[in-house]
């Protein structure tokens, strides 16, 4: 195919306005599946993802598309993974194309991620196919979304194509559009090889499958390349195209989207948003828009059972083979014994990493709260990271701490504008602005510390709207703060795994909270356990777990002994995610206690 009739393209959406239905059914009508294959939608392919209804990897297909004007077109369509923690990842797949399928549902219109998405879109000059889609729902307003696109995005309604991606309405019409709207890529192929990665995956037999859009020149099978982030250079053993499955091919040019492999051993050389050019005559500058992610909540891992400490090794080396941007360092807590510091993008990317443990590796956890990296000014002038809050130093030894803010944009029914203020203020944040999109719906944005968001924020947000928020945010660097560590004693002893950070104003209330809530989580032991929060020396608040009067089987004296066998079993599965702290034996949920406080 000429390079002038090559289409790359993304579809991007809120969640659940119908991306991977639109996607599907493009894929249907290009014949790139069979009816069997449609059975599962396609392009979310891990179970876990499945299962939670999100995209986490990118993935690139190349179609064959035949226009009414009998000329063949070749599309990639380019998929992006719907979650603010993989803005990045978004933004660097949006950048490998020239246009974007807008979707918004025909019912609920414009979302926080709707408009995140756009401007990640319009950052990287895309050109925007705005769909409604779901028209056949009974109560689309495709009239009032079609105004809202005009209003909030300017995009001119007339140009807004009506779609039900379900029941194949507009679906020709968006890829004539796709056609017609899209530029085909621009750049040249004779000049030096650029090729933007937008993804990497690890193969254990073929090492790492990077795939990659090529924005200038060639490569092909043989070729020497370069990282140019990292400078490493590898040779190339394969190269293919996915449509959907892999095919192999002796080379790719500008326009191209594909893989390649080259003996390469790990994620972290292949980072997204790095350029490859060849070791040869090498391109002088690399594509615009690189950055190195770090991440931004740090959690402890450790496994219930301290003989599983090598086995929890190994899964996070083979997770980490996978995902460059998950960190960890061994970690020993007094509390806890054995185990790992681990960061993660934000808290949605922690959770799939934890379920993927347990769940494939079979090993049960305990995780303390998720912590943000704090700036702390000591006064003798130096500056350390903490991303542990049992590593603060002691507050007379500090002159300022900062921690990250964030931008939190969040849309609602104006009937919840009082609810969501209310949060965002308990939340430490600061009012920035508030504008109608339409007569009933409100954009809402403050400026709120990362922790506060990480500390169920969400959760509160979709509670107090009854579902109806959506949210998202961004983040815009450091600012001081009045925060302290805040200790927790069990039974007289500091238990580091439970320290944790805190604005003063709040450290008395979110005390008081935490002892009552670890007094009712901690089950009676054969003694009395005092709970106490403490902040340096000077204790501000204390609960007392009273102790256990009788042992559970002697409810069932004389009772049968499957009962008896029965209870003890109950009582065994109630012990799994317990840990003996000290004298206490404290469960998993305890050390997520931090996480409920209002
Ligand atoms: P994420 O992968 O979570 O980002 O969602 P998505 O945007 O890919 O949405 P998906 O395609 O999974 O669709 C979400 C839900 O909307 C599914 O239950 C679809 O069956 C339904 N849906 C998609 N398109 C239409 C449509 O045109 N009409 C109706 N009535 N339902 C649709």
């Amino acid at each position: 195919t000429k390079q002038e009739n090559v289409r790359n393209f993304s579809i991007i959406a809120h969640i659940d306005h119908g991306k991977s239905t639109l996607a599907d059914r493009i894929l249907e009508k290009t014949k790139a599946l069979t009816q069997r294959e449609m059975k599962e939608q396609f392009l979310d392919a891990m179970d876990l993802e499945r299962e939670r209804g999100i995209t986490i990897k990118l993935n690139a297909v190349q179609l064959n598309y035949k226009h009414k004007n009998e000329e063949e077109y070749l599309f990639h369509l380019i998929d992006t993974p719907g979650h603010v923690d993989f803005t990045y990842e978004v933004s660097r797949s949006l950048a490998a194309c020239e246009g974007a399928v807008l979707v918004v549902d025909a019912a609920q219109g414009i979302e926080a991620q709707t408009l995140a998405n756009v401007y990640l879109a319009l950052d990287n000059e895309l050109e925007l196919i705005p769909v409604i889609n779901k028209i056949d729902l009974p109560n689309a307003d495709s009239d009032r979304v079609a105004q809202e696109l005009e209003d909030v995005i300017g995009i001119d309604k007339d140009d807004v194509i009506l779609a039900s991606a379900k029941d194949d309405i507009g679906v020709d019409e968006i890829m004539e559009r796709i056609v017609s709207d899209v530029p085909a890529p621009s750049g040249e192929p004779d000049k030096p090889l650029k090729a933007l990665i937008f993804d990497s995956v690890y193969d254990p037999y073929r090492g790492v499958i990077t795939y990659i859009c090529i924005k200038e020149g060639s490569v092909k099978v043989g070729d020497k390349i370069k990282l140019m982030a990292n400078g490493k250079e590898f040779e190339v053993n394969e190269i293919g195209v996915f449509r959907p499955n892999p095919v192999p091919k002796q080379g790719l040019s500008v326009g191209d989207v594909g893989f390649l492999t080259a003996s390469i051993k790990n994620v972290g050389d292949t980072r997204v948003g790095d350029t490859i050019t060849l070791s040869n005559s090498p391109a002088e500058n690399p594509l615009p828009g690189y950055k190195r992610l770090n991440p931004m909540v740090f959690c402890g891992l450790f496994p219930v059972d301290s003989n599983q400490y090598n086995d929890l090794r190994e899964a996070l080396e083979r997770l980490e083979l996978n995902d460059s941007s998950l960190q960890y360092e061994a970690e020993s807590s007094q509390a806890l014994g054995f185990g790992f510091r681990c960061g993660f993008l934000g808290l949605l990317h922690m959770e799939i990493i934890q379920e993927r443990i347990e769940r494939e590796f079979n090993i049960d956890l305990i995780t303390t709260a998720p912590s943000v990296i704090y700036e702390v000014e000591k006064t003798d002038g130096d500056i350390m990271e903490v991303d542990n809050p049992s590593t603060m130093p002691d507050s007379q030894l500090v002159n300022e701490v900062r921690e990250p803010f964030v931008e939190a944009t969040i849309m609602v029914p104006n009937e919840y504008v009082g609810p969501v203020m209310e949060i965002a203020q308990k939340k430490r944040g600061q009012f920035v602005d508030m504008k109608y999109l339409d007569e009933v719906r409100v954009n809402i944005v403050y400026h709120i510390p990362l922790s506060e968001i990480v500390y169920a924020f969400f959760d509160q947000l979709k509670s107090k709207t009854k579902g109806y928020a959506s949210f998202d945010y961004e983040l815009i660097g450091y600012r001081p703060s009045n925060l302290v560590k805040m200790d927790i004693l069990l039974n007289g002893d500091t238990i580091d795994a439970l320290s944790f950070i805190v604005h003063r104003d709040f450290a008395y209330e979110r005390g008081k909270h935490i002892v009552d809530k670890l007094k009712d989580l901690i089950p009676k032991q054969q003694f009395e356990v005092p709970v106490q929060a403490a902040i340096g020396n000077k204790i501000i608040a204390r609960s007392t777990i009273k102790a256990m009067k009788k042992n559970v089987l002697s409810k069932c004296y004389g009772g049968d002994i499957s009962r008896k066998r029965k209870l003890l079993e109950k009582q065994k599965e109630g012990k799994k995610r317990m840990k003996m702290v000290g004298s206490v034996e404290v469960p998993q949920e305890a050390f997520m206690s931090v996480l409920e406080m209002n």
